[in-house]
């Protein structure tokens, strides 16, 4: 018996306990759809309707979700001189321009207020669908105010596109087919299992930052997806030997110019929308050193395993970077 964990290992684990199965995948993916859908007729039918489109946002719509999702992002762009300004009155308004354009069906008691997003449920299958808004004056690449919470909890409204990243992410994942998509999804179940480690559940590095480090490792070579130990082991080694103080961007949609001249965070993933929006803005620099130490005992743990002697000790090593779910 082969004592090393392989490739075909690691793809084998993310089939049967990372990935989202591909058809509740794409039964979620047609539930969005047909809210935007109908949207869109309403919007046709009533011209001057101060909702303007609708976009699937989240992991289910980059192919990046896990199976443990249960949140469906949507985004709502909304005129912003139509809109209230004040956060809960937005929420509140949404609600009734949303009841408004479902009239019929919807049931209203689908579609509830959430704190800073509209919640839509649907009954049959139980999906619940998180819609935020987002303020828009009609920027051609579709910018507009993303609502978002800031460090202290505070609401903030984040300049950015959603659909630009969507393009962004499906130029990586078109880059290279499945894999890199699933090395994001393999980075995103470490970073799970530290969260599900962690006392308080604290663990700061987000699905868009991680999705974002992996498209910067791509793009520079770094690492190669198609193997995915080779891969994990070039992500956790690239977090240890930066310290994560590197900056990453990107110049898919502006130029390196339009950046901040001095380091703004202890981490920073500019947002490849906006050189203003540093997506690890929340991290403090203790976030980025327990984000460093788990790299750390992923990389040693990677290594050990390269080193087993038993099948058993091989597994032992990889439950340490991806669970105890892990059966090799
Ligand atoms: N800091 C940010 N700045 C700008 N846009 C962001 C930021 N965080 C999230 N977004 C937008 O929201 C989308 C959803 O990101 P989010 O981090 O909520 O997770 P997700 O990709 O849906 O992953 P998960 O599977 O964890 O739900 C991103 O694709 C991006 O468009
Ligand atoms: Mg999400």
């Amino acid at each position: 018996m082969a004592l090393k964990i392989t490739h075909e290992n690691l793809a084998d684990f993310a089939d049967r306990v990372v990935n989202l199965e591909p058809k509740v995948a794409a039964e979620k993916r047609e539930q969005v759809n047909l809210l935007r859908d109908r949207l869109k007729s309403h919007i046709s039918a009533n011209p001057g309707f101060s909702l303007v489109k609708m976009l699937h946002a989240g992991s289910v719509a980059k192919r990046t979700a896990l199976r443990t999702v249960n949140d469906f992002d949507v985004a709502v762009y909304v005129r912003r001189d139509k809109a209230p300004g004040d956060e809960t009155e937005l929420v509140e308004w949404m609600t009734d321009r949303l009841r408004e354009a479902y009239k019929g069906v919807l049931d209203p008691s689908q579609i509830t207020p959430g704190t800073h997003c509209v919640n839509v449920y649907f009954k049959s299958s139980g999906t619940e669908v998180d819609v935020v808004p987002v303020l828009y004056e009609g920027d051609a690449d579709d910018r507009g105010y993303l609502i978002s919470k800031d460090a202290t909890d505070r609401t903030e409204w984040l300049l950015t596109s959603v659909r630009l990243h969507l393009d962004f992410i499906k130029d990586r994942r078109d880059a290279v087919p499945d894999d890199w998509a699933q090395v994001v999804r393999l980075v995103k179940w470490w970073t799970r299992e530290q969260r599900l480690a962690t006392p308080g559940g604290t663990f700061r590095l987000k699905s868009f930052m991680i999705e974002l480090l992996c498209a910067h490792l791509q793009d520079t070579g770094r690492i190669d997806c198609t193997d995915y130990v080779a891969a994990l082991d070039g992500v956790f080694d690239y977090i240890v030997r930066t310290g994560l103080r590197e900056r990453i961007a990107f110049n898919d949609f502006y130029s390196a110019s339009a950046l901040p001249k001095d380091r703004v965070d202890p981490i920073e993933i500019f947002d490849p929308a906006n050189p203003g929006n540093n997506t690890a803005r929340k991290c403090l620099d203790q976030d980025r050193v327990q984000i460093v130490d788990a790299a750390e005992a992923a990389l040693d743990a990677i290594t050990e395993a390269s080193f087993a002697t038993t099948k058993d000790q091989a597994v032992k090593c990889w439950q340490v970077v991806l669970g105890s779910k892990f059966r090799g």
